[in-house]
Order: C-alpha cells, then structure tokens, then sequence
C-alpha cells in the first residue's frame, strides 16, 4: 500500500499492511489476529507524521465516526469518535453556539489525534476543554477511559507521547464545555482582526471565522502544498537563559510560563537564521511561518527530515537553543 495520500507532508512511503478501522470493535478482531504483537503504527488524518523509509508493519488508520452532545445544568458534553475531522468537529460545537472550540478551528487531523499531542492555538489547548478519552490498550486487548488528569498533559505533550508511546489506540474523546464560557480574544492576531472588522462583542463564529481567516493567511493548505504545521515545538528555556539571550537579541520573542522558566518563538529563531522562504530543491521553508517545513511536490521524507536537522543544528550554533520536533518522524 502506498501512503502518498495519508499525509499531509505528501510524501511516498509504503507499509505491508494497511487497515481501515470504521468501527471501534474491529480493533478487537485485530488483537486476537494478533496484529498487535507486529509492527504497527496509528494514523488519523496523518497531519503530524514524516515518513522518511517505507514502513515494515501495519498502518491502521481510525475512521469512525459520530458526535453527540448533552447539556448539564451549563455544561456541555460532546462526544466525538476518533475519526471524525477535528474541524469539522470544532464547526458542530459552532453551529451549536458551544465556547470553548473555536479558537482551535481549522487545526488539522482529527479528534483521536487531538489528545496525543495536547493541540492548541491560539490561546487554547485541548487539556483546556478535554474531559475523558476512551483508548484501545494494544496490550491487554481491553477499552480504558483517561481522564484529563490522567493524559499528563503539557505543551504538545501527553503520556501517549510519553510513557504510553504507541500502546493506547484513541477510540472516542469526550469534551467538556460551558455555556458561560467567554470569547478568548486576547491572542494578538484574533484582536487585531477582530478590530479591522470592527467587531466588539464577537459571537462564537465570528471567533472560529477569524482564527480560520489567520490560519489560511499564514499557513499554508495541506490540500494544496504539503506540509504538517508547525515542524518544530516552540522551545522551553530558563528565564536566566532568556535574560542573556535578550543582551544578545533584544527582539527575541517570549513568553512568560513561570518563575523559572520561558517558551521562545521557534519561527522567529528560525527566521533569524535566514531559513525563511528558502527553497532547497524540493524543500521550501514557509514564507509567512518559518516554524513550517512545505513539500514542493516531490520531496522525499529523508529530504525533509535533513533540512530539519540543518535547521536544528543552525538554531543551536546561533542561540544555544536545542529545537525539537514536534512532527512523528518514521
Ligand atoms: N514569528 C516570526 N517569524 C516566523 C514565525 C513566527 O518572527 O517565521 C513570530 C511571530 O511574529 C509571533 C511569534 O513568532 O510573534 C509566534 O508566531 P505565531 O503566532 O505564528 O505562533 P507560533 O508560536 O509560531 C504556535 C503553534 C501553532 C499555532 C500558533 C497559534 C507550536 C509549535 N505552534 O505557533 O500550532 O497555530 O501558535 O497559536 O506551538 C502546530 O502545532 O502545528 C501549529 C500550527
């Protein structure tokens, strides 16, 4: 099976096997064929991997579908199956003027993904709106539900990621939002949208509307040009690193986490070493968002994962700083 069309990166890759699971009961069959026991490796909408060999083992891609809601006194509960298309997902809590998704419209991949990796924009992140998620363990054969504690959650990072890596199977997540909740507009771009549309008191579409707007502006479409989002996370430093840096480079841009510690722009890191909107052969660097690697059609995995390690070694020469991927890389 080829893989060209099950990643965003759109880059050619094989596996042995490939299994479409449209139906979370499957997985069942699949563990006592003893699939699990082989190589295998998950994909939603396969917008945060990067192929760079053909793969020896079992894609299984998550399909199913469905989302259902509740209301609890002013909570709302929405439960979304993990094949579901994370935007479209956002655009039902929407339509049904539920906060609390919108600042997340138009992230790719789908919802099974959402807690893998904690996703977030613009002044949200899934562990904000995450109540349970229901996994397959590839272990035991049997369905566990998480809690929001029990995921670990931190930026771009949870214990799927971490501990877990690769043995838990996300089958449905369950969100929980409220009615109360107020529009988050405070990230810089969403006000200064908003007021060149002159909107005071944006509605919950006007939000997702305007995040999207952003998104298309500078990022660039999956469907369009390949590539999987940001490439890097935004690094973690120490605020004592961040001061002798800003003697350095007084226009670094940070953002405060805690006493100890600061998140730096990786796109602005990335920039300064001169790797916005270059092309190299078939690899260009995004030239709106130098924290997104692009295929200009026919790179190949190998390819892309170079330029990343040439970026890599860049930052670290400039600023001492070590960038991490925060794209899976296989
Ligand atoms: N910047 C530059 N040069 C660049 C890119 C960015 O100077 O080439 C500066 C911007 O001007 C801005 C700052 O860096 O002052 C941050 O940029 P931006 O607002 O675009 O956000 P980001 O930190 O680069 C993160 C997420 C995105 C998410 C945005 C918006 C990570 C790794 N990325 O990007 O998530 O959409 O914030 O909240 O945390 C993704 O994970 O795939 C992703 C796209």
């Amino acid at each position: 099976i080829f893989l060209k069309d099950f990643n965003t990166f759109r880059v050619q890759s094989s596996a042995t096997q490939f299994i479409d699971i449209q139906d979370e009961k499957k997985l069942i069959d699949l563990f006592k064929a003893g699939i699990f026991k082989d190589r295998f490796f998950v994909i939603g909408g396969g917008s945060n991997i990067l192929f760079t060999k053909n793969f020896d083992g079992t894609i299984i891609k998550i399909s199913n579908k469905g989302i259902q809601h509740f209301i609890e006194g002013s909570n709302i509960f929405l439960t979304a199956a993990a094949g579901e298309v994370w935007n479209d997902f956002v655009w039902y809590a929407v339509n049904h003027d539920f906060p609390g998704l919108e600042n997340m419209a138009l992230i790719p991949g789908t919802v099974g993904a959402s807690p893998i990796q904690n996703i977030g924009a613009y002044g949200t992140e899934l562990m904000d709106v995450m109540y349970t998620c229901r996994a397959f363990d590839t272990l035991t054969g049997e369905f566990k539900t998480f809690s929001n504690h029990d995921c670990g959650f931190s930026y771009r990072d949870s214990i799927f990621k971490s501990k877990y890596k690769g043995r838990y199977i996300i089958v449905s997540v369950t969100y929980k939002l409220n009615l109360h909740t107020k529009r988050n507009t405070s990230y810089g771009a969403i006000e200064l949208e908003l007021t060149k549309r002159n909107i005071q008191t944006p509605s919950i579409k006007d939000v997702a509307e305007v995040v999207s707007f952003i998104r298309v502006e500078k990022l660039p479409d999956p469907s369009m040009i390949g590539n999987a989002g940001s490439f890097f996370k935004n690094p973690i430093i120490s605020n004592s690193q961040l001061e002798s840096l800003k003697q350095l480079f007084p226009t670094i841009i940070s953002y405060t986490i805690d006493e100890q510690c600061s998140k730096v722009a990786a796109g602005w890191l990335i920039e300064q070493c001169g790797w916005k909107g270059k092309e190299i052969g078939e690899v260009a660097i995004w030239k709106n968002q130098a924290l997104v690697i692009t295929n200009k059609g026919n790179a190949t995995g190998k390819e892309i994962f170079q330029i990343s390690q040439e970026i890599i070694d860049s930052v670290l020469k400039k600023f001492g700083i070590e960038l991490e991927r925060e794209v899976n890389i296989l």
